[in-house]
């Protein structure tokens, strides 16, 4: 099949191509390379098509789609941080852009949109954790407002036009390629600072809460959604909390090195406690999350030392 992943020079977007390829489909990677990198595509580059352009342009996108069986819909902006220095940037990607994508393939014959949505920030601060679909999404951040008004023009378009859809809800993403100059996912900018001997920042007083799965479980839905006939949402986390705290610990475990803790003020669009219960994806796609966070921390940690 011909798959269209937007944002595969980042993270989950160089691992979802892999995945991607394992199954022997084509891939065509749209990328602007803001936050993705030519170095994550260097295993996969002579086995795909790499188109450089910004989907807050219709007519790079226009192009591009053409002859798309799926579509992954990754590329964004990503920091929460970010989205509340500057919400009208965040928008012009995150809602402009996925408009875009959807305009350009209304009437094509797109066999089914997979966008990555947010289920660290989607719900706010549920009163019950792990939180399931059904529960109220109140986003506290401009980038959990765009993802999810993203959602919804998603859901327009398959109530107007009929277009089949999966949304994933990830929680909290780690693994190797994580950009540890980011400014989303805690665990690479640890492992990122600790490496160079500096202390981490920690924002609040540590108790804050995620629930951290591993790259590879996502991009393992990814294709579960593909391959399923289910038009849905679906979570996708292990249900487990682990405070910041608690993560250092793993860390120190994990690296054998002494953790140098710096506590700044907590920051606004932060949730405090969040954790996912994704039962639906087990019932419906037969997945769950398979790495706990010790083993996928020496992942990611091995990477670190390997890598960088
Ligand atoms: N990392 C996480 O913890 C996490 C959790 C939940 C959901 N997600 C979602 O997963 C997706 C991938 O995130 P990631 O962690 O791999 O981040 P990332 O920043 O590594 O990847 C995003 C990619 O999109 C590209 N991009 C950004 N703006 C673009 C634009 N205007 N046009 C074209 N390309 C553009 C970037 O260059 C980058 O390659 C995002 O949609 C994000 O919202 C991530």
């Amino acid at each position: 099949m011909e798959c269209l992943v937007t944002g595969g020079a980042g993270f989950l977007g160089s691992h979802l191509i892999e995945r991607l390829l394992q199954d022997n489909h084509s891939v065509v990677c749209l990328d602007d390379f803001s936050t993705g990198t030519k170095r994550n595509l260097d295993n996969v580059k002579n086995q795909i098509k790499i188109v450089e352009g910004d989907i807050r342009d219709p007519n790079i996108i226009k192009e591009t789609v053409r002859n798309i069986d799926y579509i992954f819909h990754l590329a964004a902006q990503i920091s929460v941080n970010r989205s509340v220095r500057e919400p009208r940037f965040d928008a012009s990607v995150n809602i402009e852009g996925t408009i875009n994508l959807l305009e350009a393939i209304a009437n094509c014959s797109v066999k089914r949109f997979i966008y990555v949505s947010t289920g660290g920030a989607i719900y706010g601060e549920p009163t019950v954790i792990p939180a399931s679909e059904n529960t109220k999404e109140l986003p506290i951040s401009p980038y959990g407002i765009s993802k999810l008004v993203g959602e919804k023009y998603l859901q327009w378009f398959h109530n107007i036009y009929g277009l089949l859809y999966t949304i994933i809800r990830p929680a909290n993403i780690y693994g190797p390629r994580q950009d540890p100059l980011g400014e989303a996912g805690v665990i690479s900018i640890f492992l990122g600072r600790i490496k160079n001997n500096e202390p981490i920042e920690i924002f609040g007083d540590g108790k804050d809460t995620r629930d951290y799965v591993y790259v590879k479980d996502i991009t393992e839905i990814c294709v579960r959604a593909m391959n399923s006939s289910h038009v849905g949402i679906f979570n996708a986390g292990t249900g487990k909390q682990t405070n910041l705290l608690e993560l250092v610990n793993i860390i120190e475990h994990v690296t054998k090195l002494d953790v140098y803790k710096k506590f700044c003020n907590p920051r606004p669009g932060d949730v405090n406690h969040i954790a996912l219960d994704s039962k639906k994806a087990y019932e419906k796609l037969g997945w769950k999350s398979t790495t706990d966070l010790t083993t996928g921390m020496n992942k990611t940690w091995d990477w670190f030392l390997s890598d960088q």
